[in-house]
């Protein structure tokens, strides 16, 4: 059993009601679930039919679910590092330093990383407080880069520690030279953040690698299948492992007129994808409203051998 799935691809394409169908078979069953949407357009509640927020809260029998954003994680990170900051550095720059965190907490980057800090945050809970953790993901681009910021982050955390290092030992040389001791010993909150900081990535790095796939999901269209393409090469490189590729919204066969020829392309563009991953698994294109747990059901059919 993988503790942990992705489900990621082009906006539309149905990972929120996959992930959210797969979800709630697997709780069906009695494995404790929480699935969390990272996507800023948060369709997790309404797919599941109840409102959700940053804390998992059960929403069935062995099901939690959680909305999570960037931003809200990026504001408790400044107000962390602030504390931080008021110990570390003279009182007069302050201000300088806060204002540069505001400016920071509105940058992407900030965003995306405090959204990893967060979600490293469940992954470190998931076989304690759940078995299973399923992440309704952005679209593809987001994901790629959340799912690979630990090894982006890893240089920049190592310079940071560098540069924190020798600026203290310049520190405890002039404190030498003044006669004064000490100053070495002494904690430094910020070097042993960014230190826990590191240990973490390390670890989450790890821990996907072995324990989670990342299902890409898509629609049987050429658009799509291509950018499917790219995600899988760029998940190969970034180290991550594939799990099935879902095709969803697969028509039913028809006699003649419009939907025989849509059937036609589709049937191309399925070959393609059979030729060019060994694990597919299709979903037909269903009538139902598919939200609320009751209606989840019939897409979770489909995804019974994930
Ligand atoms: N197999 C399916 N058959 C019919 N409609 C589907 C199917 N899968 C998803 N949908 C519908 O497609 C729309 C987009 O699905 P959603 O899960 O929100 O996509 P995404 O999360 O990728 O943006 C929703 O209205 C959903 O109910
Ligand atoms: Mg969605």
């Amino acid at each position: 059993m993988l503790l942990i799935r992705f489900f990621g691809g082009k906006g539309g394409v149905g990972k929120t009601t996959l992930a959210a169908a797969f979800a709630t078979a697997q709780a069906r069953r009695g494995v404790r679930t929480l699935v969390v949407s990272t996507d800023p357009a948060h369709s997790l509640g309404d797919v599941l039919d109840t409102s959700l927020s940053e804390e998992p809260r059960a929403v069935a029998d062995d099901l939690l679910a959680a909305e999570i954003s960037g931003e809200n994680q990026a504001e408790r990170r400044v107000a962390e590092v602030l504390e931080d900051a008021r110990h570390a550095v003279p009182r007069e720059v302050l201000p300088a330093v806060e204002r540069h965190l505001r400016r920071a907490v509105d940058s992407p980057g900030t965003v995306e990383s405090a959204l990893l800090d967060r979600l490293t945050g469940l992954v470190e809970r998931t076989g304690r407080d759940w078995d299973l953790l399923v992440v309704d993901s952005a679209p593809t681009g987001h994901m790629l880069r959340l799912v690979s910021l630990p090894e982006l982050l890893t240089p920049w955390i190592e310079g940071l520690t560098r540069n924190r290092r020798r600026a203290r030992d310049i520190d405890a040389y002039a404190d030498g030279l003044l006669g004064e001791r000490g100053a070495r010993e002494e904690r430094d909150p910020l070097l042993e953040r960014l230190h826990a900081r590191r240990r973490r990535l390390d670890n989450l790095r790890h821990r996907l690698r072995t324990d989670a796939r990342v299902h890409l999901v898509l629609v049987p269209e050429r658009l799509p299948l291509a950018e499917t393409e790219r995600a899988a090469d760029r998940l190969a490189e970034a180290g991550l492992p594939l799990g099935a590729v879902l095709v969803n919204r697969v028509a039913a066969d028809a006699e003649s007129g419009v939907l025989a020829r849509r059937r036609g392309q589709e049937r191309a563009v399925l070959a393609r994808v059979r030729e060019r991953f060994a694990d597919v698994v299709t979903v037909p294109l269903l009538p139902g409203a598919l939200a609320g747990v009751e209606e989840l059901a019939e897409p979770a059919e489909w995804l019974a051998d994930l």
